[in-house]
């Protein structure tokens, strides 16, 4: 085998990814990876199942071109609207040795582990509320678990647009979690079911009583990930590791450059790709 990078990829529709990339750097930090944000074309989460499905297909290509194995799609919309259909239908036409995983099913073994009245809400965009796919794991795994989900369209443009910690911003944040709260006063779980609201922590955190658990994905993720790697040791042979990072966005670079940072809590340079 050539001695070429061999990065995993983090893929998501804009800089949510981020908060799950975080993880990743700090649980598994002798492995390359390669991020992408396809901040272009986000949000994701109001688009129907054929275009989030396309992007995302899109977005695994590049960077299986770009000589990844693996792939995370650290993006609760595309894994509910695109995964299965990767990897049933497309991964054994483009390369039957390649990977992509999702962040969902991680985050629901979690739930089983934290609820005790078994009512576990779900924060997430329209996309992936609508698909379904939280209630569906939930229940194929706990199956006693009653599921409350709510969406929040506008939670996603509030972190693109950094205006969460103004009045309209905390206005709409209140407004979602207390509508999810009003549906069920037994839910003691909340997981937040999108990559971009672990960035909105401080602000949920104010409208969430103490005593409810908040499940935010990014360790959780990066567990899961760090124990399939462990499983499959002929993938993990063949992720290279250098400890090298790579940035990636479709949109220009000097926004991406300046939000990311602040996201990561450090600077970092990212090219720009069309694709
Ligand atoms: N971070 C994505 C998710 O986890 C983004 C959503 C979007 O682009 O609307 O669902």
């Amino acid at each position: 085998m050539s001695n070429k990078k061999r990065a995993i990829g983090v893929f998501d529709s804009g800089y949510g990814g981020l908060t799950i990339l975080n993880e990743f750097l700090k649980q598994l930090p002798e492995y390359d990876f390669i991020y992408l944000g396809d901040n272009a074309r986000s949000p994701y989460g109001t688009r129907s199942y054929d275009v989030v499905y396309d992007y995302t297909l899109q977005a695994v290509e590049q960077l299986f071109s770009m000589n990844c194995e693996l792939v995370i799609l650290a993006c609760n919309t595309a894994s509910a609207k695109a995964l299965r259909t990767i990897q049933q239908c497309d991964l054994p036409k483009i390369d039957a040795n390649k990977r992509v995983l999702g962040v969902i099913r991680p985050s629901v073994e979690e739930v089983g582990m934290l609820t005790i009245t078994n009512h576990v809400g779900v924060l997430g965009t329209v996309g992936t509320v609508r698909s379904n796919s939280y209630p569906l794991e939930i229940k194929k795994l706990f199956p006693e678990i009653k599921v409350i989900q709510e969406s929040c369209p506008m939670w996603v443009p509030l972190v693109e647009n950094n205006e969460f910690k103004s009045e309209g911003g905390q206005h709409f944040i209140k407004k979602n979690i207390e509508n999810l709260l009003k549906r069920d006063p037994k839910i003691d779980t909340i997981i937040l079911g999108c990559t971009h609201y672990p960035i909105l922590l401080d602000e949920i955190r104010k409208y969430i009583p103490l005593g409810i658990n908040l499940i935010s994905q990014g360790e959780i993720v990066a567990k899961s990930l760090k124990d399939y790697l462990r499983r499959h040791p002929e993938m993990d042979m063949r992720c290279t590791k250098n400890g090298d990072r790579e940035f990636y966005t479709t949109e220009f670079v000097d926004s991406f450059e300046d939000k990311a940072s602040r996201f990561l809590n450090k600077e970092l340079r990212a090219k720009h790709l069309d694709y």
